[in-house]
């Protein structure tokens, strides 16, 4: 009996590892996966992925109307002192959030997910839409 049991089980865990280490399904599972998800949508969302699409999906909430406080799009007479300040520290103050004369900027603005990159191009685009 034990002798069987013995046998069942070694060949159980060489059957294991036979499976674990068959190249088969981890290369097949691979190239079904990427070039669906990454050639199929990455190059189209890297495109739309501007610092417009950003603005839109984590700034507009308060970037629109001026929510607490916040220079609204396009309002130029708001946004010419802080353009003045270089563009570097506008990027400082959207990634790490800043406190001002008129409220708060919180770090990118609260959405701390967004790649400093994605960041950065909205501000860009926010300075653009005021010039
Ligand atoms: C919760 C509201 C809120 C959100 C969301 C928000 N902001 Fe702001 N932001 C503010 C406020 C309020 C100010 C003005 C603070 C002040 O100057 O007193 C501000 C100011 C700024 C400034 C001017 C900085 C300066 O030095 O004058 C930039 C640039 C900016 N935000 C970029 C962004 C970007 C980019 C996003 C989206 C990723 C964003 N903000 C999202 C509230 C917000």
């Amino acid at each position: 009996m034990r002798k069987a049991l013995n046998i069942l089980l070694a060949g159980a865990v060489l059957a294991a590892l036979g499976g674990c280490g068959g190249e088969p399904p981890p290369a097949s599972a691979r190239p079904a996966d990427t070039p669906a998800a990454a050639g199929g949508s990455a190059g189209a969302v890297a495109e739309v992925s501007s610092g417009e699409a950003t603005f839109k999906k984590a700034c507009v909430l308060c970037h629109k109307n001026g929510e607490g406080g916040a220079p609204k799009l396009g309002d130029k007479e708001n946004w010419a002192p802080r353009i003045a300040q270089g563009i570097d520290t506008l990027h400082d103050h959207s990634i790490k959030g800043y406190t001002g004369a008129s409220g708060v900027m919180p770090p990118k603005g609260g959405n701390m997910s967004l790649a400093d990159e994605d960041v950065k191009a909205a501000v860009d685009y926010m300075v653009s839409q005021a010039q």
